[in-house]
């Protein structure tokens, strides 16, 4: 007999539609990779849910209005349907929604109520289309109040119960006060375990309700329960910790891949790295630096935040533009208006050496992958990090922090360089490491076929959530 499983998928972004960031890669490619595991044994129908974002490209076809109460009275809910690679994707609409222009707003105020909105309506759509979830699937705060609203209408209307599960992607986002918001919505403020001041925050209370809580990567999973990386949560974790897994994310590997990727000036895989070389020609032309195929290009790609420790890497390179070793670098980014500054006065400083583009330049981007030497990401946190794994599939050898998903990815001497402490002087020890190796061709080749060789395609993490889902059901 066939095991059907039934997931609601609840997300703020997804790509092809809408992405600010690296969960709108995850959200838009886990939910088409769970659905592509489906056997004769279980069939896996996953449903994607998305805010009806006014910014968003979506062709999607009205499906009815229903309303959520609110107070004494109710706000209108619109729902939309859409599909991606046959599976059924909805859209929500409704006032708090429309209200705020982009996916998240520098007013709290408004996302607090757009996301205590959309995770409550999306909890209702399956009651409008006809169809039960087994499990309820959220991605980080935005969505986390959908677990914490399941509980709760569960003790309320003694429903048949539906497993929950929160992937948290980057947990110092822990949400705005939502308890005026959900007591309007009828929803009570439950006496938990949480430390009091997270009590109102759709996070954690999102991680209380929930049945399952899934950190991004293995090592991520390990670091929340510590108080430097769990953001105050780390006894409510502790104590939470037997429903604590680590997987973690995979890559579009379709789209990412060096040897059909149409935004490089020449193709090439694992058996023609040779043909990379012209890429860094073409990409050294494109900066304006002098084409010198034997001084090693290092690379940044990444949003300019303190997340990401580019002041890290900034510092790291302005200590060694004295250096005897010869290198150039690019960082393409945007963010933090400081941050940009500062590399565009290291730019000025060093203008033979570094190129700064501050802007986001997907086609840029993947360029640079493919040819660039060496990247680097001295990232503070990185829960799981995404680009040291495009990284890799270019052949562009990452130097990275041992943090997260960079630690459970890269591995020191074999396909990249890894450093422990937060500081330029470890970085830059970092990548004196990895210019030393760099002129050595046999050496270096060895270290980019190492990378270009590892498996990052979903399949494997997909399989995890799946047997995940599978224990959760079992256990209600
Ligand atoms: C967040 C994290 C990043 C992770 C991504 C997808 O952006 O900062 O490390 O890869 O979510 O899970």
């Amino acid at each position: 007999m066939t095991q059907t499983i039934n997931v609601l998928f609840l997300a703020a972004e997804a790509e092809p539609f809408v992405k600010v960031g690296g969960l709108g890669d995850v959200a838009g490619s886990l939910p088409r990779a769970l659905r592509a595991l489906s056997s004769d044994k279980v069939k896996l129908d996953v449903r994607l849910v998305l805010p009806h974002h006014p910014v968003m490209r979506a062709d999607a076809k009205p499906l009815g209005i229903f309303s959520i109460p609110r107070g004494e009275s109710e706000v209108q809910v619109e729902a939309f349907e859409s599909s991606l690679d046959g599976m059924p994707v909805y859209f929500i609409s409704g006032e708090p929604i429309q209200a705020s222009g982009s996916v998240y707003s520098s007013d709290p105020k408004l996302d607090a109520e757009k996301y205590s909105f959309f995770s409550l309506a999306a909890l209702e759509l399956p009651r409008q289309i006809n169809w039960t979830p087994n499990v309820v699937h959220a991605n980080d705060w935005h969505t986390a109040l959908a677990a914490y609203g399941l509980l709760t209408k569960r003790w309320e209307e003694g429903t048949r119960k539906i497993a929950s599960l929160v992937t948290v992607h980057n947990l110092p986002f822990l949400g705005p006060d939502v308890s005026a918001i959900l007591e309007s919505y009828g929803v009570k403020l439950a006496q938990t375990d949480l430390p009091e001041w997270a009590r109102v925050m759709p996070m954690p209370l999102g991680l209380w309700a929930s049945d399952a809580i899934v950190a991004v990567s293995p090592t991520y999973a390990n670091e929340i329960l510590t108080p430097e990386y769990s953001s105050g949560l780390d006894e409510f974790l502790k104590s939470r910790r037997e429903t604590v897994h680590g997987i973690l994310n995979g890559l579009d590997t379709a789209s990412f891949n060096p040897a059909e990727d149409s935004a490089l000036g020449v193709n090439f895989d694992i058996d023609s790295l040779e043909k990379r070389a012209e890429n860094k020609t073409l990409l050294q032309e494109r900066l304006g630096f002098s084409v010198e195929p034997e001084t090693p290009l290092l690379a940044i790609v990444s949003r300019m935040d303190p997340q990401k420790g580019v002041d890290i890497a900034l510092h790291a390179l302005r200590n060694m533009r004295h250096s005897r070793l010869k290198w150039q670098a690019v960082i393409l980014g945007t963010g933090d208006p400081k941050l940009e500054e500062t590399a565009l006065k290291l730019q000025a400083d060093n203008p033979d050496r570094v190129r700064v583009e501050t802007r986001y330049d997907a086609g840029l981007a993947r360029q640079i992958y493919a040819g660039s030497d060496i990247f680097l990401m001295p990232s503070r946190y990185e829960p799981c990090g995404l680009s040291q794994m495009i990284a890799m599939r270019y052949g562009c050898v990452p130097v990275v922090r041992a943090a997260g998903g960079l630690n459970d990815t890269v591995k020191h001497g074999e396909t990249g360089f890894v450093f422990e402490e937060p500081k330029a002087k470890a970085l830059a020890d970092a990548i004196r490491g990895a210019l030393k190796d760099f002129p050595d061709h046999d050496v270096w080749q060895k270290i980019q076929r190492a990378g270009m060789m590892q498996d990052f395609s979903w399949a494997n993490s997909a399989q995890k959530y799946l047997e995940l889902y599978q224990s959760l059901i079992k256990n209600l």
